[in-house]
């Protein structure tokens, strides 16, 4: 079975790609390469010892992905590629609702043409907004509050609608919750092309050097240590995860479904953890709270466990070591 990744040369998607090839799936990478890296591709295939097909190509160009999905005859497609920085998302929105919403739409519409209806979306736990209640189930009300947020919620609206237009799709949205860490191998890992506002890859950039400090946006949450607390996924039970969804698909469905641990971590917690991880000091500064954040955000894990049979097995601690592996093998990321 051929399945068509887009954006695979990304963070979660390389990671996806390993486990799809290491479960004997032939894989098809379709990605523009404005974040992903073909070097995460090669070394994918190294771990694996099996090779996969790249296209490099944009989601907004139909003709490219009848192209691609007809010369490999895919059969089912994971859907990555997109833009994801809240911040950027903000101060200039419309590429986002061009890649991710346009772009959506144009890869459904390719897979339309081409008789493919079987597809795994990328959602996020940021369509949830502020958390009215804890921990979120996946009926809890979808309040998104940037542009960013909004263009996840958008697609799994546009979803929803295909799937009740036309019931003989197969529609599996995953909602993930903070995915950190990096494969064991410490040969791929996340490697954010601009100064990272995800936390892990930041603290781990001042233990190995490339940053001074981490600035801890709020202390002052009603939380144990007053920081804000999140779900961290290690990206490798989350690669998993879509495998597990992607087995799902088999009959006509639609589903939406949180990847997340159940369990919530405070930054000092990570910082904490990555300290032990790698052995190094880890300076902090004290800073305001971050717009937008919530204090406290984490997933009830128990409908991916009865749905998929899915459920993480990874901790902080092996989020941690791995997240400091990545990056003291790579200070550089694939930048060699
Ligand atoms: C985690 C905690 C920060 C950076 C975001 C997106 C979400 C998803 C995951 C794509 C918070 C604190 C962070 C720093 C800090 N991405 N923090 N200093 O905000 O939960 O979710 O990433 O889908 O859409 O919103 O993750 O890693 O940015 O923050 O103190 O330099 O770490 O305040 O409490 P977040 P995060």
């Amino acid at each position: 079975m051929t399945i068509l990744v887009t954006g695979g040369a990304g963070y979660i998607g390389s990671h996806t790609c390993l486990e799809l090839l290491t479960a004997g799936y032939d894989v098809v990478v379709f990605d523009n390469f404005l974040n992903g890296h073909e070097e995460a591709l090669r070394r994918v295939e190294k771990i694996a010892g099996r090779s996969l097909r790249v296209v490099e190509g944009d989601i907004q160009d139909k003709v490219a992905l009848v192209h691609a999905l007809r010369t490999y005859q895919c059969t089912k497609v994971i859907h990555f590629a997109g833009l994801k920085a809240v911040g950027d998302s903000v101060s200039d929105p419309l590429p986002f609702y061009k890649n991710n919403v346009f772009g959506s739409i144009t890869l459904l519409d390719a897979m339309a043409e081409c008789g493919v209806k079987s597809i795994i979306f990328s959602s996020s736990a940021t369509v949830y907004g502020d958390p009215q209640w804890l921990p979120i189930t996946e009926d809890h009300p979808l309040t998104v509050k940037n542009p960013y947020g909004r263009t996840k919620l958008m697609v799994e609206n546009i979803l929803r609608d295909l799937f009740h237009a036309d019931p003989s799709w197969s529609i599996g949205i995953l909602r993930y919750f903070n995915p950190v860490g990096a494969h064991p191998s410490g040969l791929i890992g996340e490697d954010p092309r601009n100064e990272p506002t995800n936390l892990m890859p930041y603290i781990a950039q001042v233990a190995v050097g490339l940053r001074p400090y981490l600035r801890i946006w709020g202390d002052d949450y009603p939380t144990l240590d007053g920081t804000g607390e999140r779900d961290y996924i290690h990206v490798v039970d989350l690669a998993r995860g879509h495998l597990a969804a992607l087995a799902a698909l088999g009959a006509p469905t639609l589903f939406s479904v949180n990847l997340g641990t159940g369990e919530s971590h405070s930054v000092l917690e990570m910082v904490d953890g990555l300290k032990h991880a790698s052995g190094r000091e880890i300076p902090t500064e004290r800073h305001s709270r971050r717009e937008g954040d919530a204090a406290t955000c984490y997933a009830d894990p128990s409908f991916a466990k009865s749905l998929l049979n899915w459920e993480a097995s990874l901790g902080i601690q092996e989020m941690c070591r791995d997240q400091w592996n990545w990056r003291v093998n790579n200070p550089n990321g694939y930048d060699t």
